[in-house]
This record gives C-alpha cells, sequence and structure tokens, in this order.
C-alpha cells in the first residue's frame, strides 16, 4: 500500500489500521471494514458483511511505505500533523518509525508553499518517473509481496486545465521527456503506477490520471485508476443535501460554503494556485445534481460560493461553515445552517483504506481504467468523456454495492418490491 505523501491523511490512515490490527481499535467510518450488504429478497435476511461477501484483502496482510518530501519518518510526520493523541501514536510508535519517505518527486512550481530536502534529482521529468518505477519494484521485492496499490495522499498541486500533451500516451512520454510545465509531479507517480500494473486512485484535485493518456494507458496494461479528491466534511453533506431538496422539488438561491482549517493542506491551500484546483472540485457537485437546465424554476440563478482561509489555531480540525438559502411553495424562502466542527483526515484515514481495498479488489476482478463505481468516495468523480459524473451519494452508494453484487453473480437490487404484495 503506498502513498505519495505522508502527511496527516496517510499517517493517521497507517496508524489506525495498526490500532485495528492489535484490536485497539474499531475501524469506525470504513464500509469494507463495517458494512453490509443485502442480498435478494428483504424477506431472505441474507446480510453479509462486505469483507465476508467480496475476496478483500485482510488488513493483517497490509504493508505500508511511501514518499514525502520531507525525510520525517511516519512517526515523526504524525507527530507533526497533531491529528492523532499521544495516548494512540505512543501504541504504535515502533510501527510507524519503521515507515520512511522514498524521495519524493517534486518541483515546488506546483506546490508552492512547501520546500523539502527529501527530493529526487534527474535531468528529466521522465528520468524522475522511472524513478519511482523502481522504488516500487524494490519495494515490492524487499516485502516479498504479490500485489500493490497507490493512494495519492499528497498536497494539491496548481490548477492545469487538459492540453494537447495529455492526449495520449504518445505525447505524453514525448512531454516527460521534454520537462513540459504540463506535466505535474503527481502525472509522474501515476504513470508510474500503471507502468508497474498498480491500480492508482487520487485523493486530491489535481487533474493527475484524469487525462485521456493515462486513461488509455491504464486501460492498456488493465489498471484500474480513478479521482479525485477525497470526499469527506462539507461536500459530503452538501451531496446528501442537495439530492433531499431536489427530490422534494425545493428550489435554491444560494450556497455559502466557508472553511476554516489551520494543517498543512490549509496553507497548501493558501496559495491561489492550489486554491483553483480545489475550488473547482468543491464546485462541480451542485450543478450536477441539481440540473438547472432541467429545473430552471428551481435552480438557474443559484449562487454557490466556496472559501477556504487557512486559519492555524485549528489545525486538523476544520470549521466547515454552509448558508443555505432554499425556497418553497409560492417561492417563499428559508435558510439552512450547517456547521460541521469535523476532522479531516479522521474522515479520511478510512477512505484511503477502502480505496485501496477496493482498487485492489477491482484488479483481480479484471476491471480496468476508470471505476466509476468508487464515485462514492470522491468529491469530483471520474467518469467516461461522454457522461456527466455522478455526485448524489446515495446513488453512488447503490452503484457501489449493485457493482459488488454484479461481481459475485448475485442479483442486482432494485428497489422495485413488488413482488412483496403479490
Ligand atoms: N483530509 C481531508 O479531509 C481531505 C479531503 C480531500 C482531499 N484531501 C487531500 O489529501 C491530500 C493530503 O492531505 P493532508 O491533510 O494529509 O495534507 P498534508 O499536507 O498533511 O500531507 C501532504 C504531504 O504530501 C507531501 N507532498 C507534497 N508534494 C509531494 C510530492 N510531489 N511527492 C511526495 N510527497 C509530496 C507533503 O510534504 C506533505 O507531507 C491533500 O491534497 C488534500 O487536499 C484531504
Amino acid at each position: 500500500m503506498l502513498t505519495p505523501g505522508m502527511g496527516a491523511v496517510s499517517t493517521t490512515f497507517m496508524a489506525g489500521v495498526e490500532l485495528v490490527r492489535r484490536g485497539e481499535s474499531v475501524p469506525v467510518g470504513s464500509l469494507t471494514q463495517l458494512g453490509t450488504i443485502r442480498l435478494g429478497k428483504r424477506t431472505e435476511g441474507r446480510v453479509p458483511k462486505i469483507k465476508d461477501f467480496v475476496a478483500l484483502a485482510k488488513l493483517d496482510d497490509l504493508v505500508f511505505g511511501g514518499w514525502d518530501v520531507f525525510p520525517d519518518d511516519a512517526y515523526q510526520a504524525a507527530v507533526k500533523a497533531g491529528v492523532l493523541e499521544s495516548k494512540d501514536l505512543d501504541k504504535v510508535r515502533k510501527f510507524l518509525k519503521s515507515i520512511k519517505p522514498m524521495k519524493a518527486a517534486f518541483d515546488q512550481t506546483y506546490v508552492k508553499n512547501l520546500q523539502g530536502t527529501n527530493v529526487k534529482k534527474g535531468k528529466t521529468k521522465f528520468d524522475l518517473a522511472e524513478q519511482i518505477r523502481e522504488d516500487i519494484r524494490d519495494f515490492k521485492k524487499k516485502n516479498k509481496l504479490d500485489r500493490l496499490v497507490m493512494v495519492w495522499c499528497a498536497s494539491t498541486e496548481v490548477f492545469l486545465k487538459p492540453e494537447a500533451v495529455h492526449q495520449d500516451l504518445d505525447s505524453f512520454e514525448k512531454a516527460m521527456k521534454a520537462n513540459h510545465p504540463a506535466i505535474a509531479p503527481s502525472m509522474l507517480y501515476a504513470w508510474a503506477a500503471i507502468s508497474e500494473g498498480v491500480p492508482f486512485a487520487n485523493g486530491a484535485p489535481n487533474l493527475t490520471v484524469d487525462i485521456p493518456a493515462l486513461e488509455e494507458f491504464a486501460k492498456s496494461k488493465n489498471v484500474p485508476i480513478g479521482g479525485k479528491d477525497f470526499k469527506t466534511g462539507q461536500t459530503l453533506m452538501k451531496t446528501v443535501l442537495a439530492p433531499a431538496f431536489k427530490a422534494r422539488m425545493l428550489g435554491l438561491n444560494g450556497w455559502f460554503s466557508t472553511n476554516i482549517l489551520g494543517n498543512r493542506d490549509g496553507e497548501v491551500l493558501d496559495d491561489p494556485g492550489s486554491f483553483k484546483t480545489k475550488e473547482e472540485s468543491k464546485l462541480g457537485a451542485l450543478e450536477y445534481i441539481l440540473q438547472p437546465s432541467i429545473y430552471p424554476d428551481l435552480y438557474k440563478k443559484i449562487h454557490h460560493k466556496v472559501r477556504i482561509n487557512y486559519y492555524p489555531p485549528r489545525g486538523d480540525n476544520k470549521e466547515g461553515w454552509d448558508n443555505i438559502d432554499i425556497f418553497g411553495w409560492l417561492g417563499y424562502p428559508m435558510q439552512i445552517k450547517v456547521d460541521f466542527l469535523c476532522r479531516d483526515s479522521i474522515l479520511a484515514a478510512p477512505i484511503v483504506l477502502d480505496l485501496a481495498l477496493f482498487f485492489d479488489l477491482a484488479k483481480r476482478a479484471g476491471m480496468r481504467g476508470i471505476q466509476e463505481w468508487l464515485s462514492f468516495y470522491f468529491k469530483s468523480p471520474m467518469c467516461a468523456r461522454e457522461l456527466y459524473p455522478e455526485h448524489d451519494l446515495f446513488i453512488q452508494s447503490m452503484k457501489l454495492k449493485n457493482t459488488l453484487r454484479w461481481m459475485i453473480g448475485e442479483d442486482l437490487i432494485t428497489h422495485l418490491g413488488a413482488e412483496y404484495y403479490d
């Protein structure tokens, strides 16, 4: 289990898995570990745990590695991140200390507010990507592993738009060799992972693997890919509430979302380039869920604003505050306020675990390219070019579970239920 980036999310994930393995904790927030799946009719009473229904890798079999621009081991990084308290970290100190970051493929052009020393050297971006491939092979050999999976847990890079060099693999590889500015470090990890047959999931909103060149490459190598941006706090709430308004045909005038957070992620997002990437990712959901072109009376004039402010006193404990202006019968206005005092990495860690296990499963099930059924986990889900992304959390959840049923050959569940009344 490889993570580019060994910061707050990644170390909280590693520490948590180890605590669960030792029986010290319960994997709260993880669908793969705690979730169940209904099979057949409601009267049959068949509701196995997901981990008993599909052949997921066992937690005991996971081995962790990663890359970071800082040389801190996972224990030091976790202490600095300040997410977990020493009563938890002390129990897994030795384990975390043994996880040391490999040198990162990094370029400050793409993450302005970071400076680190644990960085690879190479003449071209292609050379750096080849070095990542070598790291992957070494890690696999050293730890005697059968399979690998990679989840991007590194910082949000500056906003990039798809360009000509992203359109096909040949142009992409030429651009890596020519140090083209449209090739960000995250793309090098993705290319290296796909080259080594390793599934790649993107937990940040960077473009990364969401380009035709890497999509085509993933398909040709039979590798599952997906992204972008873990759906953890505010967007999770948005994709729960917006479908409710739409289901009841309630109108929306505006949605103002503000965030204050004080971790390193917040510091990185303080740079306008990285913020723009995050903003785009957070803005998309409402438009797709509410479909203003189909429901102009209800959603034509939505004022949707997203703000993120770096505010150090809060550390990793973000406050996501939403003011929602809705309207009802005869256009009478109403307001909803949501104040989510959340813990970013506590919400993200189980998502990293689930993504790793499901992407590994997908690979073994012969699934390749974009894994749209895992949209459930992403703020900005990748999907086929001709489609629009599905953001509604409940549709995403149904799609995920139906995909698992389909993999095993169980009947899909439509929720029709007419047979109970025949
Ligand atoms: N926590 C959440 O709720 C949440 C939700 C959605 C997305 N994310 C995204 O997940 C990512 C990780 O979040 P975090 O809170 O752990 O951030 P963090 O700043 O604590 O950790 C990111 C780490 O990545 C490293 N890094 C940056 N560029 C790198 C590179 N090219 N190669 C290797 N390492 C590199 C940094 O040095 C840092 O240690 C961010 O992009 C964030 O936007 C987090």
